[in-house]
């Protein structure tokens, strides 16, 4: 492990790497969260958008606000010709710039393991969503081995190249959400599983989406040419030993909803 922080500063790169997941997941997230149209939605840690487009397409909000700390992550999302009606600021998920109450539903996407305090970003995502509204979230299961790019993680610790760990891999548990959503004073909560899986067409689509990501991308950039290309070619050794041929990965992820108690 390494204290080197991920650093999200290229929202294409995101996109391919992690973006493409994260419509994935969220698909079936979305799906389970269930919410009418005409509501007021915040998206806590929004990223580049990958998440708040399905959102914005799908659910009919009366209004869509995105925060996250990553200027790279948050102009990506502005370009985005689906998201031009949303509200994007640049803020921080322990310390949401909202008043009490503002919104219906609060979600947080493949961040709450990246908040130094989870409990606080969790306190804050129920202050600013109204009593009888949801606050919700999904994330890798980490420690069990459901973030996407395992077999890479694991490849690259064993050639002493550690991957930045994000700061609370711990806060997707099933028992450590539980406990946060409870905490936070969230009635009626409820978990699921979401399973997902992804194909590239062949090698070369797999490794460039790497190159260019956070997190693998960041301890790849570490290498000179020839130890990139050797690890390349022992990764390749390990996701597709016959050679050639597409490459299917799986995922896994922890989702949590609860609602803020009614007047
Ligand atoms: C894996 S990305 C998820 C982005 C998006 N929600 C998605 O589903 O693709 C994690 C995001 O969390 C953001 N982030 C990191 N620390 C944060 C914090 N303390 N508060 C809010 N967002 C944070 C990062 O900038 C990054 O955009």
């Amino acid at each position: 492990m390494t204290s080197e922080p991920i650093r999200f500063t290229d929202g294409a790169g995101y996109d391919r790497f992690m973006g493409v997941w994260s419509r994935l997941a969220g698909q079936d997230f979305l799906g389970w969260i269930a919410p009418s149209h005409g509501q007021r939605w915040l998206d806590v840690g929004c990223g580049n958008g990958a998440f708040t487009q399905l959102i914005a397409q799908q659910s009919e909000p009366l209004s869509l606000v995105g925060i996250d700390p990553s200027e790279a992550q948050l102009a990506f999302a502005r370009q985005h010709p689906l998201l031009q009606s949303v509200e994007f600021v640049n803020a921080d998920a322990m310390t949401l710039p909202f008043p009490d109450a503002a919104f219906d539903l609060a979600v947080m996407p493949l961040v709450i393991f990246f908040v130094p305090d989870p409990a606080q970003g969790v306190a804050e995502m129920a202050r600013v969503v109204a009593p009888g509204g949801t606050v919700a979230a999904y994330a890798w299961d980490m420690e069990g081995g459901g973030f996407p790019y395992r077999d890479v993680t694991e490849s690259l610790s064993a050639v002493g190249r550690p991957t930045p760990m994000p700061p609370s891999p711990e806060a997707s548990r099933f028992e450590v959400l539980g406990d946060l959503w409870a905490s936070a004073g969230l009635s009626d909560i409820q978990t699921r599983v979401i399973a997902v899986e992804r194909s590239f067409a062949d090698y070369d689509e797999f490794w460039n989406t790497l190159l260019g990501g956070p997190s693998a991308g960041q301890a790849l950039a570490t290498m000179n040419e020839e130890e990139r290309s050797g690890f390349r070619e022992l990764l390749r050794a390990r996701l597709q030993p016959a050679g050639s041929g597409p490459i299917t990965l799986a995922a896994r992820a922890h989702a949590i909803r609860g609602t803020v108690p009614g007047p």
